[in-house]
Formats: C-alpha cells, structure tokens, sequence
C-alpha cells in the first residue's frame, strides 16, 4: 500500500525573538514572507501558503511538524491508525485557516505530527528578496531515545517506508509517496529535532550559503558534502533562534516498488565516511550532539 503522506508540509516552530527568526530565514534560506499577524508569521518559498510557521513563545522549540497527506480520507485514516496504535491524539482542528482537515499526534516520545490535507498553492512562483530562495522544505530529521521505536510508530501510523537504516538502528530513513529517499529520519539522541531541511536548485547555491553566511560573521556547521545515505548535497548551519538547519541538492528517488531495505554501516561515532559523507569530511560534534525539544504535547 503506497504511503499515506505525499511530503513534507511544513514546519512549525516556537520562537523567543520572532523577529529575528523572520529576519534570518529571509536572509540566509531566502524565504518569502506570506503573512505575519498576532504573534504568528507563515514564509514559504514556492507557491505553498506556507512551509515554516513561526510563533512567538516563551522557548525556542519545535511546534510540530506538517505532513501533507493525499486527501482528506488518508487525514481520516491516519486518524484511526494512531487510536490503533494507542499514541496520543491531539487535536483534529487544523493548525492553520487555509488547512481543510487534519489530525495531529505525538508520538510515544513527544514528537508532534498533523497530517493535514494539501496546503494550497496560493502563493507566486517566483519572489524578489534576499537569501538562496530555495525550491522547497524537502525534509526533516528527528533525534529520538529509541529510533528503531520511533520508526515503528510512524511506519505504522503514515505508511512511511523505510529506505535505509544503519545496523544498530541508530539512524532510520523512511521515504513518503513522493519516493524521495526520505522525507523523514530519525537519529539516536535526545527527543527532539536535529534539523530540518530546504532544498536548493544546485551547486551554485552552496557556494552563496556559504558566502551569505561569512558576509554575517558566521559560518556552515557541516559541508558542503554528498551523504552516502540518499545520496544528497549538504550543508548545514545554525540558525540564529538555534534550530539547525540543512540545506540539499540531488536527493536520491527510489521508484523500486519492491525496494529492500539497504543496511548501512555508519563505523563507530559516525566514522564511515561512504555513509556519512562521500567527500571525506565528518561530522563535529555539535552537529553530532545537536537536538531541539518539542514543545509538549497538549490535547484540545
Ligand atoms: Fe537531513
């Protein structure tokens, strides 16, 4: 059965300088602002109403993350596989006016999900303004205690599939309907988010991060490299609210129906470098150790 998510919809943050958060994501993703209102701020970098939501808060912390589902039958029965799967259900009240239906959850260690219906294509292609301007929000990594669990649990509740895993369970890809090598992972770590991820048009655009980020005195935490696992461009740096955030090109698609999962080997401490980075260069620890929390979980 094909996968009841289509992709990523959008990623939605608790944020203490709202401004400032506003301000970085324009000028270094190069994302467009569609709104901002009470509190609340939508950006989005393509013609999707929005893909990062920003809050004021009292903490920088992860909100939830979107997953844009076919239709509103797939929101429904995701809806009955998270009661099947005994995970708390949240909320059935989209997040956003321009969402139809959705659901949202958590799963067993606090990582918020709404499956939502598709967000609409209300915004123009095309936009002047600073920053990269990449194509879309393409991915997210979640930092998980038990990520062999936490993969279950979402396998069971979207239909996600995984791509690839390293032996140990460490790291998990799991890939949506869109077939990307993964729309979602999950590392070891502390509950939480490690990064989520825009994606770029091409090479050109890493070498600009790179230099937009040394014009503000700062700097890319990790990359540019090519992973082993989806095998995609990368580059990461922090941004100023303190979420970590990758920047990609050239994700691997897997249309193979009957796809095996492949078993990585990551070596001690992430030490494989034809997993971990084809061109040679690890990981330091701050990317290692990086992990943002969920906000807790509340019913309405
Ligand atoms: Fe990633």
């Amino acid at each position: 059965m094909k996968p009841l998510v289509q992709r990523l919809g959008y990623v939605a943050l608790n944020v203490t300088d709202i401004g400032t958060a506003i301000d970085d994501a324009r000028t270094i993703a190069g994302v467009r602002l569609v709104e901002r209102q009470s509190g609340r701020a939508l950006l989005t970098s393509n013609q999707r109403h929005a893909e990062l939501v920003l809050h004021e808060g009292t903490a920088d912390e992860v909100r939830a993350i979107g997953l844009q589902a076919h239709d509103a039958a797939a929101v429904d029965a995701v809806r009955d596989r998270v009661r099947d799967a005994g995970l708390p259900l949240l909320s059935q009240r989209p997040s956003l006016d321009c969402i139809e239906r959705s659901v949202t959850f958590a799963t067993s260690e606090g990582h918020v999900f709404e499956v939502h219906t598709p967000m609409p294509l209300s915004q123009p292609v095309r936009y002047t303004g600073p920053g990269i301007h990449p194509r879309c929000l393409d991915h997210i990594n979640l930092s998980s205690r038990d990520s062999e669990k936490i993969s279950r649990e979402l396998e069971a509740v979207l239909g996600v599939r995984q791509s690839e895993r390293t032996k140990g369970h460490e790291i998990i890809w799991l890939r949506a309907a869109d077939n990307r090598h993964h729309t979602l992972a999950t590392v070891k770590g502390k509950s939480g988010l490690h990064h989520f991820s825009w994606e770029f048009a091409s090479f050109d655009d890493f070498k600009r991060l790179g230099d937009t980020l040394d014009a503000e005195g700062r700097f890319l935490v990790w990359g540019p490299g090519r992973h082993g696992a989806g095998d995609n461009l990368f580059a990461y740096y922090i941004d100023r609210s303190g979420f970590l955030v990758e920047c990609i090109a050239e994700m691997e698609v897997i249309e193979d129906e009957n796809h095996q999962v492949r078993i990585a080997d990551p070596g001690e401490n992430l030490s494989n470098p034809k997993v971990v980075n084809r061109w040679g260069a690890l990981p330091p620890r701050i990317w290692v150790e990086h992990s943002m929390p969920f906000a807790p979980a509340v019913a309405d």
